[in-house]
């Protein structure tokens, strides 16, 4: 088949402030990469929207550099080689990477992990067998250690990151209570073996509706949203207790000033540990992370949701769903 001659990608037009709108981004044609020596030209067949993405279009460095205005927007992508200069990796090969929100890629063979599609549908290389599902399992194992018996609390638990962090939960023998915002996301979750879960739009105050759902308190809290959801639990931690904070979702958008509760004291008195985190940390273990999660995944224990989005042109309509909570399970834009 011959190669197309031009390259359609969305690039960043504008710094968001607050709330990212479509005019954000700007979709345009470029001519079509050409195949590096040793590496791969790519037709991009999933793209991935993240909510971290949100952090890398502030126009200021974060734990990564910025998406300047005029790039291509950056996420993981997974796409099938339709060129090859590498030995090993041939035409038809399907391939993860981060090149983004992009029709065609060249890559440097390095850069991409082959995937085998007998082996799981493609695209979960982009949420439960790839970064998110990674984020999930380590970010749970490692840093909050639940054991059994305990109660686990995870925030944005009908998405991506805490459908996976509440299923892991679960398996590992704890009570797992989830918050989400709808009654359908709500059933969602209970469907996937939730003990317990609260629609944090209509279940307030939260201090109380938390309470009648983690009556023995909470030992290990899986925080992907922040906010208020998270001053309410940080009051029912549990001596010894383990804060993971994976991801502040509430706040992305926010502007305002709002220092909210102090924790510290909760902290101290209840010898808490709080840790951050960026998954990239146990990036040599994500063969290992993989590897179990595919093999829960393959024994029917750990379940995934997708929302598909198609057409290029609509990634930035998806991205900004991620903030409106349009999506179950992970967010994919399909190509
Ligand atoms: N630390 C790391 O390395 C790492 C890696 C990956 C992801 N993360 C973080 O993990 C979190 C989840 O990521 P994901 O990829 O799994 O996304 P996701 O949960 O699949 O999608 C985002 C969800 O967040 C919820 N949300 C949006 N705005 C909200 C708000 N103002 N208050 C409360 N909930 C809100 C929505 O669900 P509802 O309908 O429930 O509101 C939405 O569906 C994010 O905070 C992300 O930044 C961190």
């Amino acid at each position: 088949m011959p190669l197309p001659d031009r390259n359609r990608r969305i690039v960043l037009a504008a710094v968001p402030v607050g709330l990212p709108l479509e005019s954000d981004f700007l979709l345009e044609e470029a001519a079509l990469p050409t195949c590096p020596t040793g590496g791969l030209l790519v037709r991009s067949v999933w793209i991935s929207v993240d909510p971290y993405l949100r952090g890398r279009i502030t126009g200021r460095r974060s734990y990564v550099d910025p998406i300047l205005t005029g790039s291509v927007m950056e996420s993981g992508a997974v796409g099938e080689v339709i060129e090859s200069r590498h030995p090993a990796i041939g035409v038809g090969a399907f391939v993860t990477g981060m090149w983004g929100w992009q029709d065609y890629a060249a890559v440097e063979a390095e850069k991409v992990l082959r995937l085998d599609p007998a082996e799981a549908p493609i695209q979960t290389a982009l949420g439960v067998l790839g970064m998110p599902g990674m984020t999930a399992y380590f970010g749970l194992t490692e840093l909050c250690a639940p054991k059994a018996g305990e109660t686990v609390l995870v925030s944005g638990a009908a998405g991506a990151v805490g459908s996976a962090v509440g299923q892991i939960a679960k398996i590992l023998g704890c009570k797992v209570v989830g918050t989400t915002g709808t009654d359908s996301k709500v059933q969602y979750i209970r469907s996937l073996g939730f003990d317990g879960a609260l629609n944090y739009r209509t279940d307030q105050p939260y201090p109380e509706a938390l309470a009648r759902l983690c009556p023995n308190g909470i030992d290990c809290y899986f925080d992907n949203v922040g906010g208020e959801l998270t001053d309410a639990a940080m009051t029912l931690m549990n001596f010894r207790g383990r804060v993971a904070v994976c991801g502040q979702i509430s706040q992305y958008n926010d502007r305002s000033k709002d220092v909210g509760q102090r924790p510290f004291t909760e902290i101290l008195v209840k010898q808490l540990r709080v840790e951050g985190f960026i998954v990239t940390r146990w990036a040599a273990r994500f063969p290992e992370g993989r590897k179990q999660m595919a093999t829960w995944w393959k024994e029917g224990r750990l379940r995934n949701e997708e929302t598909i989005t198609d057409g290029l042109e609509n990634a930035p309509k998806a991205f900004i769903g991620l903030f409106r909570g349009e999506n179950t399970g992970k967010a994919l834009v399909r190509l």
